[in-house]
């Protein structure tokens, strides 16, 4: 008999998702380009309903029509070439499915070629690493409605599950949709990471905490407004102890910041649409600065920030102001973010739904976190809603607690302890909020010197003016 679904790629994400699929009562054929890997999934994993294939023909021939072909390769040429390696034994009507961090442009391109060939390719976002592959990820697709529709029972029943019980995968658009979607909560993971990072920061260096003391700050954190699975595993990473040294294992680790990519086409998209999304931007900017290890060690030797005398305020106040000030700069950030996907939605055609974006973001995902709670009911209440500062709970929320992240950013900048995602975030809410901005001088400029013109504020036309004879 045929199996219902197949995986390709038996990595530990292909691997621990076939094990998901198969522990919902599925059989799965599995196959990797290397049959080792696929000897040894099965080995580790007797007695499951995994069907292991070594070549491409007895893999797709193991499969029930429509196939259900799920990929899990890495992204970029892997991904084509496996994809044209299937292509000769496909049938009008099956269903490829990349569950990779693939380009949204890329998902676009695929989709659109393999439609003319009849073939249905989803391109899917599966987020919350290895375990959550193995125990349910949000999954975010994209692609042809229908061909979703027939693999929908099976990401409902893989997917993680939200408090309520509703399953975190939702059918996000057509074509790109959702590998853009997937690509916007790297961002926002990137975003949220970086505020987390700075707030260890300037509790370790401005308020000379240990890192004892710190991991019980982010657990009391993670019982409040800023519950998440970030916050948690920050505080988790600062109880381990080097087995070395004895020493907390986060001072050994090298403070260089590795990525694969995804942030960084968040805010070139970002870039390319018009979309002020400066938190994530310089999240992705403050790892590169972090992998400039060396340099920096040089630059410290000679270049000297001012003497400042130690805080010697109260520290447990200043805690809590740098969690009302991540908090604050946290809501910017998803702002951002979600008002990006707006505007990605106008450009690309998408309809995207995003308090339903939201809603599978509150299990299952990385960024996973009670107050996407929130994000959802604004949605809820608003589906056009053209920024989140709009909505009457965030804008409480920040009013209230702007007065920490402006003192937070300024003792920061004072001791010269780098704070770029929070100092971005107040930018951004005081430009967000002026009605006036100091653009007028920067037109008067562009004009002055290339004759570019100028709008005027009090009536209607385009204005050049001779600013060469006065
Ligand atoms: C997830 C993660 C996952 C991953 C990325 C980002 O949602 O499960 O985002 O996709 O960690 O690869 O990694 P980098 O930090 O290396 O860019």
């Amino acid at each position: 008999s045929k199996q219902q679904i197949g995986v390709v790629g038996m990595a530990v994400m292909g691997k621990n998702l076939a094990l998901n699929i198969e522990s919902r009562g599925y059989s799965v054929s599995v196959f990797n380009r290397s049959a080792s890997r696929t000897e040894e999934a099965i080995a580790e994993n007797p007695g499951k309903k995994l069907v292991p294939t070594y070549t491409i023909e007895e893999f797709v021939d193991s499969l029930e029509t429509p196939r259900k072909i799920m990929l899990m390769v890495q992204a970029g040429a892997a991904t084509d070439a496996t994809i044209q390696s299937l292509l000769p034994h496909l049938d009008k009507g099956d269903i490829l499915i990349d569950g990779g961090n693939t380009f949204f442009r890329d998902t676009m391109r695929r989709n659109e070629e393999l439609a003319n060939s009849g073939i249905n390719f989803i391109g899917t976002g599966v987020s919350g690493g290895e375990e959550g592959a193995l125990k349910g990820p949000a999954i975010m697709p994209g692609g042809q409605k229908e061909a979703y529709d027939l693999v929908a029972p099976i990401f409902e029943q893989i997917a993680a599950k939200a408090e309520d019980g509703e399953a975190c995968v939702t059918y996000i658009g057509p074509n790109g949709a959702g590998h853009y979607v997937k690509m916007a909560h790297n961002g926002i993971e990137y975003g949220d990471m970086q505020l987390i990072a700075e707030s260890y920061d300037l509790m370790s260096r401005l308020l000379g905490l240990s890192v004892d003391e710190m991991a019980e700050i982010f657990n009391e954190w993670n019982q409040g407004e800023l519950d998440s699975y970030l916050i948690e595993i920050t505080a988790d990473i600062l109880t381990h102890k080097d087995d070395e040294t004895g020493k907390p294992l986060v001072d050994v680790i090298l403070d260089a910041a590795g990525n694969k990519g995804t942030g960084k086409w968040t805010s070139q998209s970002a870039l390319d649409l018009g979309v002020p999304l400066p938190l994530i931007t310089e999240s992705v900017f403050a790892r590169y600065i972090s992998a400039m290890k060396e340099e920096r060690v040089e630059a410290s030797a000679k270049i000297k920030g001012l003497d400042v005398t130690p805080f010697d305020g109260d520290k447990k106040e200043l805690v809590e102001k740098i969690r009302e000030a991540l908090y604050f700069s946290k809501i910017m950030s998803y702002a951002q973010g979600f008002a990006q996907l707006r505007i990605a939605s106008e450009e690309y055609g998408w309809d995207l739904n995003y308090g339903e974006i939201a809603k599978i973001f509150r299990a299952g995902c990385i960024i996973r976190a009670k107050f996407l709670q929130k994000i959802t009911d604004a949605y809820a209440e608003n589906p056009e809603l053209k920024n989140l500062l709009l909505d009457d709970y965030f804008n409480e929320i920040t009013q209230k607690y702007q007065k920490s992240v402006r003192e937070v950013v300024a003792l920061a900048v004072q001791a010269g302890v780098p704070v770029p995602t929070f100092s971005s975030a107040i930018a951004y809410y005081d430009s967000y909020r002026s009605a006036d901005l100091p653009a007028n001088i920067i037109q008067a400029q562009r004009d002055y010197f290339g004759a570019h013109t100028f709008k005027r504020k009090d009536k209607e036309g385009t204005f050049h003016h001779d600013w060469y004879t006065k």
